[in-house]
C-alpha cells in the first residue's frame, strides 16, 4: 500500500464500512487527511476559543462516550525494517481516513519499540515506565509498537472498527492485545463512576491547564495505559465512611472531605479540631495531588472493564506531556495509597500520541519522515 494522492473524495457507505478490504481501498481513496474538520484551507476562519486545536487528535479532550476499545499492536516480525516507514505512514493515514460513526473517535499512539525497530530515533519523551514494586504485569496484555483507542456511544460500534484498522494494516501490523471498556449511562456533564462506586475524573486539568501540562505545541501528548485489577468484593466490605477515607471523597456526591460539593477544592491542610488531617495522610486524592508535582497535571479518561467475578477494573487511560509525571505519582501511591490494597496493575502500554493529520501535514509527520522512506 502506498501513500497516494486524494484521487478524489468518496465517502464509503456504512457497509463499506464493516469490510475490511473494500474500505481498505476506499480509504486509501481518500487519501491522507484527517477528519473533515481538519481538511481545512489557509482561507478557513480561525477556530473558536475553546474549539479544539486542529493539530490535536480526537479521543482526549472530548467528554467521554460509554464504550472503549483499547488495542496494542507490532509490527510484523518481518517488517522490523526501515523499509516498513512508508507502509506505516501510509496506513496510519488511511485509519485517519476511516469514516466514523457520530461521536466515535479513533486515537492513535506510536509506543516506544517501534522507532529503534524502524532505525528511527525515539522520541526523548517516550522513556520506558520505570518497574514498580507491586505491579504483576502480562506482558502479552499491554506494550505495542502501535497503540489505538476507540471509542463510541454504541457497545457494537468500537469492534467492527477494530478489526477494519487490523484488515487495514494486514500484514504490516499483528494485534497483540485488546481491551472493551465501559461506563453507567451518566447525564452530559455527570462525572461517570468506577467499579468501586466513586466519581472518577473529576479533578482533571481545565484547558488552560491542559495546554501547559497535557498537550504539546505540536498537539502531540503522551499515553499511559494501565489494566488495572480491583479488588471489588473487599473494597465493597469497608463501611462506607471508610471507602470515603481510603479515596478522600464522598461516595454520594464526589466531594471532598474538606467541602460539600464535588468541584470544591481539596484542601490538604485542613484539620479536626483534634489535629488529624481531615484527608488522611494515605488517601488516594491527596498522594495523587498535583501540588505534589509543582502542579503538573495528567488527564485520566478511564473506562471500568468486566469479564466476570475475578477481572473486573479499571482501564486507566491518561494523557500527559511527561510520562515521567506518572512515575511519581505512581511511585507515592505504590508506597503508601490506601487504595493500593484494593488493587493491582496486570497490563501497563505506553504511546506517544502523534499531532493530528492536516494540510500539508500527514499522520507521522515529522516522526516518521525518514531519507529512507
Ligand atoms: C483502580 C485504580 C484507581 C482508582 C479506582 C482510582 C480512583 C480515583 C478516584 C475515585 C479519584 C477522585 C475523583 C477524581 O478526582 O477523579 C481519583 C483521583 C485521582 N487519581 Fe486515581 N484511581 C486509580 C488509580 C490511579 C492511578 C494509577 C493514578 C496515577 C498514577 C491515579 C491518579 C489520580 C489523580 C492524579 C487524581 C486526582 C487527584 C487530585 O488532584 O485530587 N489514580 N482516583
Amino acid at each position: 500500500m502506498t501513500a497516494t494522492p486524494p484521487a478524489g473524495r468518496r465517502t464509503p457507505s456504512r457497509r463499506t464500512l464493516l469490510t475490511g478490504s473494500a474500505a481498505l481501498a476506499a480509504t486509501t481513496a481518500v487519501g491522507s487527511c484527517g477528519d473533515p474538520a481538519e481538511r481545512s484551507t489557509a482561507s478557513a476562519p480561525a477556530p473558536k476559543a475553546g474549539a479544539r486545536p486542529a493539530t490535536r487528535q480526537r479521543g482526549i479532550a472530548e467528554p467521554q462516550p460509554r464504550y472503549a476499545l483499547v488495542a496494542g499492536l507490532d509490527l510484523a516480525p518481518a517488517r522490523r525494517t526501515p523499509a516498513s516507514v512508508r507502509p506505516l505512514r501510509a496506513a496510519l493515514a488511511a485509519w485517519a481516513a476511516l469514516p466514523l460513526p457520530p461521536r466515535a473517535t479513533l486515537t492513535v499512539a506510536l509506543g516506544p519499540a517501534l522507532f529503534p525497530a524502524l532505525g528511527l530515533p525515539a522520541p526523548a519523551v517516550l522513556r520506558a515506565l520505570p518497574p514498580f514494586p507491586r505491579d504483576r504485569l502480562d506482558p502479552r496484555r499491554g506494550g505495542g509498537d502501535v497503540l489505538v483507542q476507540l471509542c463510541a456511544e454504541g457497545e457494537g460500534d468500537a469492534g467492527p472498527l477494530a478489526d477494519l484498522l487490523t484488515a487495514t494494516a494486514s500484514g504490516l501490523l499483528v494485534p497483540r492485545w485488546r481491551e472493551r471498556g465501559f461506563l453507567p449511562p451518566h447525564a452530559p456533564g455527570e462525572t461517570p463512576r468506577n467499579l468501586f462506586g466513586f466519581k472518577d475524573g473529576t479533578e482533571n486539568p481545565p484547558s488552560d491547564e491542559a495546554d501547559r501540562w497535557v498537550w504539546h505545541p505540536d498537539g502531540s501528548t503522551v499515553l499511559v495505559y494501565r489494566r488495572i485489577h480491583m479488588r471489588i468484593p473487599d473494597f465493597a466490605a469497608l463501611p462506607p465512611g471508610g471507602q470515603e477515607e481510603v479515596i478522600g471523597r464522598r461516595l454520594a456526591s464526589g466531594a471532598p472531605l474538606t467541602g460539600r460539593r464535588e468541584r470544591d477544592p481539596v484542601d490538604l491542610y485542613a484539620k479536626t479540631p483534634e489535629g488529624r488531617y481531615l484527608i488522611p495522610s494515605d488517601a488516594h486524592v491527596r498522594l495523587a495531588h498535583s501540588r505534589l508535582d509543582g502542579g503538573a497535571r495528567m488527564l485520566r479518561r478511564g473506562y471500568s472493564y468486566d469479564n466476570g467475578p475475578g477481572d473486573r477494573g479499571l482501564l486507566f487511560l491518561a494523557y500527559m506531556r511527561d510520562p515521567a509525571l506518572f512515575g511519581r505519582v505512581q511511585r507515592r501511591l505504590d508506597d503508601g495509597d490506601a487504595l493500593r490494597v484494593f488493587t493491582e496493575h496486570r497490563a501497563s502500554a505506553l504511546g506517544l500520541v502523534l499531532p493530528a493529520p492536516g494540510p500539508g501535514r500527514p499522520f507521522g509527520h515529522p516522526l516518521l519522515d525518514s531519507a529512507r522512506a
